[in-house]
């Protein structure tokens, strides 16, 4: 018998990055092999905890870099995600680094290669006295492959993690690789950063769910008529909660201001969907130099409070983690939501608002706090919270929502997102596979999916990637494990582990049905 701790070997999504430090032999020219040693151990340890920051597991130390893994012990529904944005902060933290040793030693060409890819991986236990978790596989191989060849300062990544990140990051393509035992040449991108705000567009017409946006609709107007309100969208992972919301964004067009905030799955910094939801207001983004946004806080925000800025500024700024001057208490949690409130409140002044936080069941206790103080705004100002969420009971997304319910249930209607009628998968799968395909696939896509419109998109883009065969006058397509795609994947797996050990004994045999 297996217990939580000493997992059995299985095969499962994993995302795998591999970060290597160069350069380091010139700085054996200038400095003792023990200096040399102890500047690269400080980078390496650096890279480290970036990949801690965004939840994923270090798995091994070899020479000068790290290989790490997202996904192992526990999946998570965004494991690539994490993992580009890992590679990221290590490139800046590096960068940092080598302005650093340049400073130091005159010595400039210190740079880091990373190789990011997903795939499945067996994971097993190794090592004796004390056994690590590895990932083994063509995965794994890969990953370590792109690392390698990766200029300097660059992030090479493969085709599956490509697949996934290319709705919310730039990447440009690099040329293609052999790697040794595979007969296809490896397709490498190169990631760039992540895209702009609000240049993630959906794919497909929105199908369906036309009784969710009338009430969403609804609630948009009663907010320009002057009224606040506060909305609740609740559904599963997939389910559409951020493309109603950027439904509604687009149709309320220039008549409302409108702020966002996303919570993390890997925390971030506190209260972090409120620090989005102003940096995206000052058109400011976080990785930007510190002065550059302190700049654009006492321009945008002295334009909306004139002589109160010097009251408030220190507050935001100690909530942007700003340089500013200001009395000993201006970073309490109270000055800083006073602040936020008096902010909110000027803006509305000028025109209704929306102020939209993503993903709550992932907030932290600062996050709630602060919004608890920003659902009140619903009863005295032409300000609409919306609030999108899993259901997840012992949340403090959970406990906001009862708030809401609560002390504000005049203000707030509530909109579960449940499944997709069979009708509007149809016109969705219609809307990806163009009209080609036949009815019998079309109904076995549509089963498979259980009316989540993620599922309907995945199962219907690898059926386009891995080809459609036509066999006599149907094309062929039996909705397997092996063509389960990495999105859908990574959701179930996601949502296996968030079962007890003992329910997870049963899921293997479950996943091969
Ligand atoms: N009603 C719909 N019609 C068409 N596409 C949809 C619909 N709902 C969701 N989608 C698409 O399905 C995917 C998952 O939706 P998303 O809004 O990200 O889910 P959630 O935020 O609930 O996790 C997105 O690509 C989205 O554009
Ligand atoms: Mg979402």
């Amino acid at each position: 018998m297996t217990d939580a701790s000493t997992p059995a070997d299985e095969v499962r999504p994993v995302t795998i990055l591999f970060a290597d430090i160069v350069g380091s032999t010139a700085l054996g020219e200038r400095l003792a092999p023990d200096e040399v040693k102890a500047l690269v151990g400080e980078c390496v340890t650096m890279m480290s905890r970036a990949v801690e920051e965004y939840g994923g597991m270090v798995q091994a130390y070899a020479g000068d870099g790290i290989c790490a893994y997202f996904g192992v012990p526990a999946a998570h529904d965004d494991d690539p995600e994490r993992a580009a944005r890992t590679g990221l902060r290590i490139l800046e933290v590096v960068a940092e680094y080598t302005r650093e040793v340049e400073a130091a030693w005159g010595l400039a060409d210190f740079a880091v290669r990373v190789g990011i890819n997903s795939g499945q991986a067996a994971v097993g236990q190794v090592g004796g006295a004390e056994p690590g978790s590895v990932a083994l596989g063509d995965a794994t191989n890969v990953a370590a492959r792109l690392q390698s060849l990766a200029a300097p300062g660059t992030i090479l990544i493969g085709e599956a993690a490509a697949r996934r990140l290319a709705h919310r990051f730039v990447l440009e393509p690099a040329s293609e690789f052999e790697v040794k035992g595979r007969t296809a040449p490896v397709r490498a991108s190169r990631l760039v950063g992540p895209k702009a705000r609000g240049t993630e567009v959906g794919a497909t017409p929105l199908a369906g769910r036309d009784d969710e946006m009338a009430q969403l609709l609804g609630a948009l107007g009663d907010l320009v008529a002057g009224r606040g309100r506060i909305v609740l969208l609740l559904g599963d992972p997939g389910m559409g909660k951020t493309r109603l919301l950027g439904e509604l964004r687009t149709l309320a067009g220039q008549r409302v201001t409108w702020l966002e905030g996303h919570c993390l799955s890997y925390g971030g910094l506190a209260a972090w969907p409120f620090v989005d939801a102003l940096l995206g207001w000052l058109g400011a983004e976080i990785g930007e130099p510190e002065i550059a946004v302190r700049t654009k806080a006492r321009a945008k925000l002295g334009a909306l409070f004139g002589d109160e800025l010097e009251e408030l500024l220190p507050s935001l700024g100690r909530l942007l983690r700003l340089r500013v001057e200001g009395a000993d208490d201006s970073g309490s949690a109270e000055r800083i939501q006073t602040a936020y409130v008096r902010w909110l409140e000027a803006l509305a002044r000028q025109g209704p608002v929306v102020i939209a936080l993503e993903d709550v069941h992932w907030m932290d206790t600062p996050t709630r706090e602060l919004g608890e103080a920003v659902l009140a705004l619903a009863e005295s100002a032409p300000v609409a919270i919306i609030l999108t969420a899993e259901l997840a009971p012992s949340s403090e997304g959970a406990a906001l929502r009862l708030r809401a319910l609560g002390n504000h249930g005049h203000r707030t209607t509530e909109i579960p997102l449940g499944p997709l009628s069979d009708e509007a998968a149809e016109e969705m799968l219609t809307g990806i596979l163009g009209s080609e395909v036949d009815a019998v696939t079309r109904m076995g896509l549509v089963r498979e999916a259980e009316g989540n419109p993620l599922y309907v998109e995945e199962l219907a883009r690898a059926l386009l990637e891995r080809g459609l065969e036509p066999r006599g006058r149907t094309w062929t397509v039996t909705v397997r494990a092996d063509l389960l795609p990495p999105a859908l994947e990574n959701l179930l797996v996601a949502r296996i582990d968030r079962l007890s050990a003992g329910a997870r004994q049963l899921a293997p045999t479950a996943a091969a049905i």
